[in-house]
């Protein structure tokens, strides 16, 4: 019994390892033994071409690209590839009804047709230091339950006081759940241009039922232009900046791929959780995930209603609903295979090995059931929180109204100076403006009207703001009725001054505290945000101080007990490698996905008029003609749209390069597949794929559908 005992947990433990392709790397921190693997996997770079202090390396060419993708240089005058949903909301914001680029497309004939897109940013990686030891000192000054809330405080702090003085910006990063601290020095320019998108037909063909699913067919990429001042330097928009030169920028490959070639990607990726607990799995599955699907669902379907009616609001709406679409199907999906794939079980097995590792090391004594207390304290009011993030804070009318709060107790405090007040009206009212300039009524009255349902029907009564719902009833109806909700919805919006301009304008040039407390959209979201804040709020906070101890833990003792083997810190939107290959795979039981899609699938899925699966006439005039010109891949005579390979991507790694063994960019990445969506939790070697589109796609979009042969002439271009 006890040799199988032993046989067990070794092989138990073996889940901790890094398997297969998983392992998102720091460029700057590549191990030996990762190098060496990635030399054995096919790599034909040394390890300075990736990455080097002193000489141009792939690192130069990448850049985080607005507030949370991956964009690429390819030439050597700063033109930049992402993918098509990285530069949407840009994209949207330069179209209007009669120059509707998202509908139509867009591309550049010349640098002076470029489009600039203010509030567009790039970022440049320039060095990383390990501040772990100043960090956790000036934690040192606080007991270990307040290090949670103090650590963000403490962090900005240390970043400022680094970047005062020059022109760079300073982040710091959590590693390994607060066991290391690297910070990262960057460079921004904020001159960025639009240079080509083909029409959202192509960039987002297949819309969100295609999202996060492979096999697809989607022609996901932009493409922007980085510029600088005269003298060299990041500079703001003028006419008289010149294109960003390069350190590096990457050579574009049409040779193909293969099924099994050798694939890179360096990018950004946002955030993993691949040492959660079988807590936080659980409480993810059953709370988190399916209460945040349901208020997105309903939210959607009422921008949905809006958005076909009319194509000015289509516009308007777009970015939004993308993006809350995008993670709303992430999020399902995401529960779903947590749960097929077990993924709790194999936490609890990880937990056991640790445990028995642990056996006798008096500090990790009763780590996993403080662990669970914790999660069960927290479990009643997770719901309530989901719900006022996402319902009562998903309308956007009541979202604003609630953030006034601040300007609320300004007024309020008798020791306010009336500098102060002034200051806190003049950030209100500019956050008042970008409100408008985003808000469609018609769709939030709805949202509003379906969340305060919501929000009746699913949280538990004894947490409910009562006396806003006696007064509804009194007012409206009873509480089981859709029309009492679309009733009072109807009367807030009528009646709130924050969506009457002259009512607003009069508030705002003299801002008073009653008037703002008498407003019927003021008082309907500060209800539910105060009853949260006042009484349950408080739990949050212990639940995530007590957390952040306790993984602390968790990791240091996993870094103890595998301190000999290649370990990755989970994604925080800070420069990562991987490598992988191109593969097909079997998504369920008889069946095998090809490694790549075709234009012939274009073909099958097309829809005339479709909302997700139309596609331009002239796309289709190409298909028909068999018009591929040098991007035909000659094996199958027909061009590859996207392929799939095993690197380890998530979120943020969108508009990544995708390379092959030489350095050259063959593809962007742009998603993962369905049946892998529980990746940032768990990494399954036998079903995660990253979905990228072919780089000879791309081209030929640009050439024969967009007749830009100025961009491909700016490429250094790969053909033998
Ligand atoms: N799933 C993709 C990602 O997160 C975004 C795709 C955007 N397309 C869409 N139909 N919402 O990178």
């Amino acid at each position: 019994m006890k040799k199988f005992l032993s046989v067990l947990l070794f092989v138990v433990s073996f889940n901790f390892l890094v398997k297969a392709d998983e392992g998102m790397w720091l460029v700057q921190m590549l191990g030996d033994k990762v190098y060496t693997d990635m030399v054995k996997k096919g790599l034909k770079l040394s390890k300075d071409q990736l990455y080097s202090i002193n000489n141009n390396s792939i690192k130069d060419a990448i850049v985080l690209f607005g507030g949370g993708c991956t964009a690429e240089l390819v030439s050597k005058e700063g033109l930049l590839f992402t993918n098509h949903h990285c530069g949407y909301d840009k994209i949207a914001s330069l179209s209007s009804v009669d120059h509707n680029y998202l509908r139509d497309g867009f591309w550049a004939k010349s640098k002076t047709e470029e489009l600039p897109a203010p509030g567009l940013s790039v970022q440049f990686l320039v060095k990383i230091e390990d501040v772990s030891a100043k960090v956790l000192e000036s934690l040192k000054a606080y007991k270990s339950e307040e290090v949670a809330t103090k650590l963000p405080g403490i962090l900005a702090e240390l970043s400022a006081k680094a970047q005062e003085g020059t022109n760079y910006e300073v982040r710091i990063g959590n590693f390994f759940k607060g066991n290391q601290f690297l910070q990262f020095t960057y460079q921004r320019y904020k001159d960025v241009r639009l240079v080509g998108t083909p029409p959202e037909s192509i960039g987002k063909f297949g819309g969100d039922t295609d999202n996060w699913e492979w096999p697809r067919h989607t022609g996901d990429f932009s493409i922007f232009r980085v510029y600088m001042g005269k003298d060299g330097k990041p500079a703001e928009y003028s006419a008289d900046n010149v294109p960003y030169v390069p350190k590096h920028f990457l050579p574009v490959s049409i040779k193909g791929i293969k099924d099994g070639d050798y694939a890179m990607i360096f990018g950004y990726p946002g955030s993993t959780n691949r040492y959660e607990t079988s807590y936080g799995v659980k409480l993810k599955v059953d709370i988190d995930n399916p209460s945040l699907v349901n208020l997105r669902d309903a939210r959607l379907k009422c921008m949905m209603a809006e958005m076909l009616k009319d194509p000015a609001v289509k516009i308007q709406l777009a970015g939004s609903y993308a993006s809350i679409a995008n993670y709303w199907k992430f999020f399902d999906g995401e529960a779903k295979q947590l749960v097929k794939l077990n993924v709790i079980d194999l936490k609890q097995r990880d937990e056991a090995a640790f445990e028995n590792w642990a056996k006798g090391k008096a500090e990790y004594n009763n780590l996993f059931p403080d662990i669970k207390a914790t999660y069960d304290k927290w479990r009643p009011y997770a719901k309530h929180r989901m719900y006022i993030n996402e319902g009562i804070n998903g309308s956007s009318l009541l979202g604003f109204a609630a953030s006034l709060k601040v300007l609320e107790a300004g007024l309020a405090n008798p020791n306010s100076k009336p500098e102060d007040v002034t200051k806190l009206a003049q950030a209100v009212k500019a956050a008042h403006m970008r409100f408008m300039e985003a808000e469609n009524i018609a769709s939030d009255k709805n949202i509003a009207a379906v969340v305060l349902k919501m929000f009746y029907t699913d949280i538990d009564p004894s947490q409910r703001p009562e006396a806003f719902y006696t007064e509804l009833k009194n007012g409206y109806g009873a509480l089981e009725n859709a029309d009492t909700y679309n009733k009072f919805s109807a009367y807030v919006f009528d009646n709130t001054m924050l969506l009457n301009k002259a009512k607003w304008d009069a508030f705002i040039s003299k801002p008073d505290v009653e008037t703002l407390r008498k407003d019927p959209a003021y008082k309907t979201a500060i209800a539910f945000t105060d009853n949260y804040t006042n009484n349950y709020a408080k739990y949050y906070t212990e639940f995530t101080g007590a957390n952040y101890v306790y993984n602390n833990k968790y990791l240091k003792g996993v870094l103890e007990m595998q301190k000999d083997k290649p370990m990755y810190p989970d994604a925080n939107q800070t420069m990562r490698l991987n490598y992988g290959h191109v593969k097909s795979y079997v998504p369920k039981d008889g069946v095998k996905y090809s490694y790549i899609c075709t234009l012939a699938g274009i073909r099958e899925k097309y829809k005339p008029g479709d909302y997700e699966f139309d596609a331009p006439v002239k796309l289709m005039d190409l298909i028909n003609k068999k018009d591929y010109g040098q991007y035909i891949d000659k094996s199958i005579n027909d061009v590859v749209v996207n392929f799939i390979t095993t690197n380890d991507i998530t979120g943020g790694n969108s508009g990544s390069p995708v390379l092959n063994a030489k350095g050259e960019l063959i593809g962007l990445c742009f998603d993962g597949n369905y049946e892998a969506l529980g990746h940032k939790i768990a990494f399954d070697k036998e079903l995660t794929r990253t979905i990228c589109l072919d780089v000879r796609y791309m081209l030929f979009v640009i050439d024969k559908l967009g007749g830009a042969t100025n961009i491909i002439n700016e490429l250094n271009l790969v053909k033998q």
